[in-house]
């Protein structure tokens, strides 16, 4: 039987795009979104605020559900002020984390950040490829909402049993976006903030189930994992980026032409995450 899936965040971009995967691949799905359209609500999404524990719980109790990937949050700093960024991930993460312990779910896979790794890169990194050592170092409530929340994971998991995983997304890009990649050409500093990193909002899907189907013995705790695109958003090649940018900063090993600064070598070796979607295929840029 199809396992069942709660996807929170599902009204928005990565939500969406994992909604779509899941189903492709044979799961059954319970959307839920604070934000739900006619078309949503037909589709059969069900509308819940996760700042509020009581509707957390009853998301998580609907009959069946095995596990969750929780993507609902506010997704970027400056989007709300700094503490409404910080107090409502919070209450959002805290509640679905507790929630999924009180239901017993097999498993959480939910959505950290780049950000937690020092972006904007204001301090240069202290290392490329940064990875998934290159933490903690928040600069916005919003990087520090997904550090504090990884580490509420953390504990969660030990209390409960239960597998959490964190994924920490690079910057989510549509196929559409794509275009706009021939902006970002002429200057090296304009996409330094993330290393010039992005992520296919498909691969996003991708890494969310697998995170969902690797053996529960290759993630107990709380593992965290960057998930990137394999390269960067850049025609110039990586360690010259780097060199122009960060002169200061050590390439630690050759990551070919155009691979990505942000390593994802842990999430292609534990959980058999492969990119599959570039830029480079939409583009001449
Ligand atoms: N977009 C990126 O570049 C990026 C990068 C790294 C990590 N992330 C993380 O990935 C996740 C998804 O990001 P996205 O780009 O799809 O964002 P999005 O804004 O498109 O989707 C987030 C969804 O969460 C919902 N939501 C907000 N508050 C809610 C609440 N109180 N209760 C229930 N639902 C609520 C929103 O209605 C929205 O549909 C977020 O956790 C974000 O922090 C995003």
């Amino acid at each position: 039987m199809a396992q069942r899936i709660v996807v929170t965040g599902a009204a928005g971009q990565a939500g969406r795009a994992v909604v779509t995967d899941l189903r492709e691949h044979g799961y059954e799905v319970i959307a839920t979104d604070t934000a739900v359209s006619r078309a949503d609500r037909e589709d059969g999404m069900l509308r819940a605020d996760l700042t509020d524990y009581g509707q957390a719980v009853e998301v998580l109790s609907e009959p069946g559900t095995d596990a969750v990937v929780h993507l609902a949050n506010i997704p970027a700093p400056g989007l709300s002020t700094p503490a409404v960024t910080f107090n409502a991930n919070m209450a959002m993460n805290f509640n679905v984390f507790a929630a999924a312990a009180a239901v017993k779910l097999s498993r959480v896979v939910w959505a950290s950040s780049e950000t937690t790794l020092g972006l904007p890169f204001d301090t240069p990194p202290r290392y490329a490829p940064a990875d998934e050592d290159h933490y903690p170092v928040p600069t916005s409530t919003y990087a520090l909402s997904k550090v504090a929340s990884e580490t509420i994971a953390g504990h969660i998991a030990q209390w409960s049993g239960i597998p959490f995983i964190a994924l920490r997304f690079s910057n989510i890009m549509a196929p559409e976006d794509y275009s706009r990649f021939r902006e970002f050409q002429d200057d090296p500093h304009a996409r330094k903030w993330n290393l010039w990193g992005y992520i296919d909002q498909r691969d996003v899907a991708q890494a969310c189930r697998k995170a969902l189907e690797v053996d529960a013995a290759a993630v107990t705790g709380n593992p965290a994992f960057i998930i990137a695109a394999a390269d960067t958003v850049m025609n110039r090649p990586s360690a010259e980026l780097l060199a122009a940018v960060y002169p200061q900063v050590k390439l630690t090993r050759d990551v070919g032409e155009h691979g990505t600064l942000l390593a994802i070598d842990r999430a292609r070796e534990v959980l058999g995450f492969n990119p599959e979607h570039s830029w480079r295929n939409h583009v001449t840029a």
